[in-house]
């Protein structure tokens, strides 16, 4: 097969990743365009590209740079080296094709869509599978973190300081803001990311669900108009209609986010209270919103003064060396609120999260108390000396490694067990996996059928205010790749071919 031809469209392609000061290395921009060139199918798995010496001449770049580029790639497994005959196309699935570009008006917004018809039964059927402390199920569609990787030892020491570290008064009301040896360490944590922040200007929460449910409460009323991204998390969707707001549905681009043109349009049309979305490693895509992105979104939405809540939960989990910035760190009027929590990095159990409410600080400490009183100091200051220790960072790096190495083997599996024509989005970071059946497979059947054999995937209109996504499913891959997860993906493939064969005959 011959190689494809790489134009230089560097200047045309502003958002491929940046430095710390916005300004996109040249490796990464060849990395990015090659990276098109993959998703765009013009170049496909298994096939040669360029020699390191064709790469150099085409873009003309120094050596080292064609082969810091390549290296990039191999590392998001993209390429793979093969000795002795040059780099190829690593074996994978290409990218689903995007919604049509149709911009919606609110009157197009099908409010009780989740409480209604078969996806409220199909909901039903769920919950009372999964939400039990004894469940069998094969958590293949929740996000489940491995438990083996733990750093159970030190936390457990951390959390024992906690009591004696804040002596009687943990055992009184504690008003928010929270710890303030959690709310230093978060400021400090942010300013690694490119965000400068004061402790006070952090408050704790009950996970990132109460974050997310305090700031839309602060903005929006019910019959409000809410602008999330499409297909977005099922929780999403969950604490918007709990709260009686609108859904404005916005489609994602593979590794870009929210589309922000389409968002504009959209603004034009619709009277939009806020916007609620994941720009780093968006859930379930995986896909990283570029700083450049970040920038136009925080300022599109500040010139109309429309809020934007920014759940940040998956901001650590990124396969790059360095964490994203967040699209707070672009917020001049205090618009942006950061929603995050403990629960995707270390432990889903700790029940710890923080918000930034900017402007809306007032109101929003107010609401916290009347939701839930009072913040849990004895495990906030634990947290709060596990990361002062650096145990938290050094937990990342080790977390970030092994979520790489398991992606690849869930893909890997995708590959092997999924029909042809299945397709998938290589997530940039975060821990879930967008897959695109053929149209013939109907993702509610599967999840029944999955469901009836103790594995759980979450379906696609799960996913969507519309019921959109019939024929997708969410994976995650936090859970460890086994000889028990490959026979169920296996499973999952088998019964997603059963379908196809029967819409043949
Ligand atoms: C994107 C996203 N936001 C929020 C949550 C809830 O977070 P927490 O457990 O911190 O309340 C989840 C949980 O799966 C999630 O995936």
């Amino acid at each position: 097969m011959t190689p494809a031809h790489f134009e230089d469209k560097s200047q045309t392609a502003p958002n491929a990743g940046s430095d710390s000061n916005g300004k996109t290395k040249r490796y990464e921009q060849i990395a990015a365009q090659i990276t098109a060139q993959v998703e765009q199918g013009a170049l496909q798995s298994g096939q040669k590209v360029p020699s390191l010496q064709r790469l150099r001449k085409q873009f003309g770049v120094s050596l080292s740079t064609a082969i810091r580029a390549y290296s990039l790639l191999e590392k998001e497994g993209l390429l793979e080296c093969r000795p002795q005959s040059g780099f190829y196309v690593a074996p994978r699935p290409p990218v689903p094709p995007q919604p049509p570009p149709k911009v919606h008006k609110a009157s197009d917004v099908d409010v009780g869509f989740y409480n209604k018809g078969e996806l409220f039964q199909i909901r039903a059927m769920v919950e009372k599978e999964l939400f039990r402390t004894d469940s069998q199920v094969l958590h293949l569609g929740t996000i489940e973190l491995n438990p083996e990787l733990l750093p159970l030892a030190a936390l457990q020491k951390s959390i024992a300081s906690g009591p004696r570290r804040v002596g009687s008064q943990g055992y009184l009301y504690n008003w928010p803001p929270g710890d303030l040896s959690l709310r230093r360490q978060l400021a400090r944590h942010y300013l690694d990311r490119g965000l400068s922040l004061s402790p006070n200007d952090f408050l704790t929460t009950t996970g990132c669900t109460e974050g997310i449910q305090l700031c839309l409460g602060a903005v929006a009323k019910p019959g409000d108009l809410v602008a999330v991204e499409s297909p977005t998390c099922p929780w999403t969707q969950i604490f918007l209609q709990r709260q009686g707001l609108k859904v404005l549905e916005i489609p994602v681009l593979p590794h870009k986010g929210m589309d922000l043109d389409y968002l504009e349009k959209a603004l034009h049309r619709n009277k939009v209270k806020a916007c609620l979305i994941i720009p780093s490693f968006q859930n379930p895509t995986g896909s990283l919103m570029p700083e450049a992105h970040k920038r136009r979104l925080v300022e599109m939405l500040s010139g109309q003064d429309i809020p934007l809540i920014e759940n940040d939960i998956n901001g650590d989990l990124h396969f790059e060396k360095t964490a994203p910035k967040p699209a707070k760190a672009f917020d001049k009027k205090g618009l942006v609120m950061i929603c995050s929590s403990f629960s995707k990095t270390l432990a889903t159990g700790l029940r710890v999260g923080w918000i930034t409410p900017g402007k809306y600080y007032g109101d929003i400490k107010i609401s916290k108390i009347l939701n839930t009183m009072t913040c849990n100091v004895m495990t906030e200051s634990a947290l709060g000396s596990f990361m002062e220790q650096g145990l938290y960072r050094r937990f990342l790096a080790k977390a970030r490694k092994f979520y790489f190495s398991n992606l690849q083997a869930f893909l890997h599996g995708i590959g092997k067990y999924f029909p042809k024509g299945t397709r998938v989005l290589r997530p940039q970071g975060g821990l879930t996996l967008w897959v695109e059946f053929p149209k013939d497979v109907d993702s509610f059947r599967l999840c029944r059928e999955a469901l009836a054999e103790k594995i759980f995937v979450v379906p696609g209109p799960f996913l969507s205010s519309q019921g959109k996504f019939r024929n997708c499913i969410r994976v995650t891959y936090g859970y460890p790749w086994s000889e028990k997860v490959e026979k169920a993906m296996e499973r999952l493939g088998g019964l997603a071919k059963r379908q196809l064969a029967e819409a043949r005959n």
